[in-house]
């Protein structure tokens, strides 16, 4: 099914300071789960410009075409990690994707992220992924009295693990990893970067634990080295170099 928003302006038509104005047509993967339980592919046509992200495009589909359209997004800007979706085959954040970066001039392909169940549309059941990252304990860990003044810690000691500080839990990495794919319950990339995030952090005290819960069968030894991860990032993490780091500190005890 196509369907096609109106207002369309060519860009021979646009006036000298105008932002150049185009036709995209977004092809998605979509589930109505109150209907069928057979997703389905919907293509939409509307008018995007120069400047507009994936993101622009689909609020145009929802709040001028389908309403039922149905996509997590809160903070378009990068932040809150909730509108990963694959687009053209790779895990993205709509928000950070311009369509012009995609070649709009063919359908931009946009699906759910793989390997946790799809709710409705683009909307998966987040909740694996989560139960994970719990299970890693990502706080900080440290037993006594509590201190007088602040734990200090040198600028050495901080860039240890500053990398992985940066993660938003937009669950690309995880979502494209294929071990993660075909076990699901492999803790997946994201879990262990959040676990890299302490263990190497010199005030936690809870290194030893974390590692004993990631060295499980379900844990890092999964990791087949694919650095699908690491390029899924959207914040940039080298993640597969976290994973190692992680799988080091369990053979060697240094953190
Ligand atoms: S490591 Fe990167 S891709 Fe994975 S959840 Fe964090 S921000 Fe998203
Ligand atoms: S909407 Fe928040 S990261 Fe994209």
């Amino acid at each position: 099914m196509t369907a096609v928003a109106e207002n369309s302006t060519s860009a021979a038509e646009t006036k000298a300071g105008e932002i150049p104005s185009f036709d995209v047509t977004l092809r998605i993967r979509r589930l109505d789960p109150d209907r069928s339980d057979e997703p389905f592919w919907e293509e939409f046509t509307v008018t995007a410009h120069a400047t507009d992200r994936v993101l622009d495009a689909m609020h145009k589909v929802k709040w001028e075409v389908d309403g039922s359209l149905t996509f997590r997004r809160s903070c378009a800007h990068g932040i809150c990690g909730s509108d990963a979706m694959r687009i053209n085959g790779r895990n993205r954040l709509a928000c950070k994707t311009l369509l012009k970066d995609l070649d709009p001039s063919k359908p931009i392909v946009i699906e759910p992220i793989k390997g946790l169940p799809v709710l409705k549309d683009l909307v998966v059941d987040m909740e694996p992924f989560f139960a994970s990252y719990r299970e890693v304990m990502p706080f900080l860990i440290t037993g006594g009295n509590a201190p007088t003044a602040e734990r200090r810690q040198s600028p050495e000691e901080r860039a240890r693990y500053d990398d992985t500080t940066k993660c938003i839990l937009c669950a690309a990495c995880t979502s494209s990893c294929p071990v993660f794919w075909t076990d699901g319950q492999y803790f997946g990339p994201a879990a262990i970067v959040n676990a890299h995030r302490f263990i190497f952090d010199s005030r936690d005290e809870g290194a030893a634990q974390r590692l004993e819960i990631l060295n499980d069968k379900e844990g890092v030894w999964r990791c087949r080295t694919t650095f699908n991860c690491s390029e899924a990032c959207p914040r940039g993490i080298e993640v597969t170099k976290a994973i190692q780091e992680v799988k080091r500190a369990m053979i060697t005890r240094a953190f």
